[in-house]
């Protein structure tokens, strides 16, 4: 899956000075503190898995970079077609089409979720993407056309027991590349991992673009950033509605949740606790400026090999488990590739190559004033380019000035991560190997 969530600051900007969402009742059960894990495991229906190509255009579209999206633009080759139920208002944005006017349709591949993990909403079970770039639970449902869910689990809100329609609300979330999900708005109980919350706002597609329709084993999203972020609303304005993790945190032993991705993107996500014996050290916390709704942190600095540098651009980072690479400064991509034989920026491909068998250094990131968070150059390999595995494409990557730096499963496979949303911090633990 794939979003455009910077496409959201406007919504967001609103959304910080309207009314808080409405607390959201949890079962008995949940209030005893507690901890639970739920695996995130590979999306076999994914139809060819990322490359980096794909990769970097799904950031650059994903967050608006405006440099970035320039050389993807030629290349786009489909539009991302609404499937829309009849009589059901299409997404604007999903025909802004692929005439380069500044939203771009991407290829349906390109957008599909390649994580995803069993979540229950009214007792059906879903296989949801996780993502704290993001603060929407949207699922498919049988509001759907047939065609659109065939291969799908789509939610049926009539089989549910415990659904609660939300009158008049609505959700419409439009990715900046033209995919994208809009419908109508309820509670149920959703339980993730074994933990209930009992009147969760589950939005309900009745309408969601191409790519997701394709993506077969994707039935839709589990937003972890901040609330605000969220895109419900009433027509007028907006009323949005609290996350999962906002909704359960104050149930956990902890009000923390951890990502701990292996080297092939599986992994476990781990809400109440953090599992001391994941990561070897002592765990360095950062302060998370949540105001942009994102997790965002200061990374001002950087390392290559061991060698401490200042990031003269010193944009701000954001930890995104819905985001392939590791974006950074322009001029710190290429501080790194500087120390790689044979490294090229090369806009063919949409980033930095490299021969496979170049010695690549280890990298780090400041997370924060006093700590950084390494890489080991054995891990900085994103894919191969080329079918005999000789050009590899980084999952080191620049950002073309686009201001912002997002540190997605590249760091994630390296570090094990915990997102405190009680004092708003993120914890960055380095994983024993990888
Ligand atoms: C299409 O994109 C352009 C450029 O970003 C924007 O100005 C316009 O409002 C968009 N139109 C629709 C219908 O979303
Ligand atoms: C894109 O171009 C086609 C043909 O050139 C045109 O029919 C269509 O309206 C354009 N779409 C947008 C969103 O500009
Ligand atoms: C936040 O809480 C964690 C414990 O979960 C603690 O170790 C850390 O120091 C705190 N971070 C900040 C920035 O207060
Ligand atoms: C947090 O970020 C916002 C912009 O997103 C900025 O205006 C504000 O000054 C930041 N706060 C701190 C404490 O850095
Ligand atoms: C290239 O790597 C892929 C994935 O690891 C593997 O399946 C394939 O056999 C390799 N090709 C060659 C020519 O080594």
């Amino acid at each position: 899956m794939t979003s455009l969530r910077l496409f959201f600051l406007v919504t967001l900007v609103a959304a910080l000075v309207l009314a808080a969402p409405a607390p959201a009742r949890r079962a008995p059960s949940a209030l005893k503190k507690r901890s639970f894990k739920v695996p995130r495991s590979l999306n076999k229906n994914h139809p060819r898995g990322l490359n980096g190509f794909d990769a970097m255009k799904k950031v650059a579209f994903k967050y608006n970079l405006a440099s970035l999206k320039e050389g993807f633009i030629a290349s786009t080759k489909t539009s991302d077609d609404m499937i829309t139920a009849d009589n059901k208002p299409k997404i604007t944005a999903a025909q802004n089409g692929t005439n380069g006017t500044g939203t771009v349709s991407a290829n349906p591949e390109d957008n599909a979720a390649l994580f995803l993990s069993p979540v229950s909403v009214g007792g059906q079970t879903l296989n949801l993407d996780f993502d704290s770039g993001s603060s929407d639970l949207w699922v498919f449902s049988t509001d759907l056309p047939a065609a659109a869910t065939q291969g799908h689990s789509a939610f049926d809100a009539s089989k549910s027991s415990t659904f609660k329609v939300m009158e008049g609300a609505q959700f419409s979330i439009s990715y900046g590349d033209g995919s994208g999900a809009a419908g109508t708005v309820g509670t149920d109980v959703v339980e993730i991992g074994g933990v209930s919350v009992q009147n969760q706002a589950v939005e309900l597609a009745n309408a969601v673009s191409m790519s997701f329709v394709q993506d077969t084993n994707t039935d839709g999203l589990v937003g972890l950033a901040f609330s605000q972020l969220n895109t419900v609303n009433n027509g007028q304005k907006a009323t949005p509605q609290k996350t999962f993790f906002d909704n359960v945190m104050g149930d956990l032993d902890q009000p923390v949740f951890t990502a701990d991705l292996d080297p092939d993107g599986t992994g476990t996500y781990e809400f109440g606790t953090i599992d001391q014996s994941k990561f070897t050290g002592a765990m360095a916390w950062v302060p998370v400026n949540a105001s942009s709704g994102f997790w965002q942190f200061d990374s001002a600095s950087f390392a290559v090999d061991g060698k401490v540098q200042k990031n003269p651009a010193a944009s701000k980072a954001i930890a995104d488990t819905g985001t392939s690479l590791l974006l950074v400064d322009q001029a710190v991509a290429e501080a790194y590739y500087s120390k790689v034989q044979g490294a090229q920026n090369n806009a063919q491909v949409g980033g930095f190559i490299y021969p496979c068998n170049a010695k690549l250094p280890d990298f780090a990131v400041a997370v924060g004033p006093d700590a950084m968070a390494t890489i080991p150059g054995a891990a900085v390999t994103f894919a191969t380019v080329d079918q005999a595995n000789t050009t590899c494409f980084g999952g080191i990557q620049g950002n073309q000035g686009a201001g912002l730096q997002i540190y997605g499963d590249t760091m994630f496979k390296a570090q094990f991560v915990a997102f405190n949303g009680g004092n708003q911090s993120l914890g960055f633990g380095a994983k024993p190997s990888i």
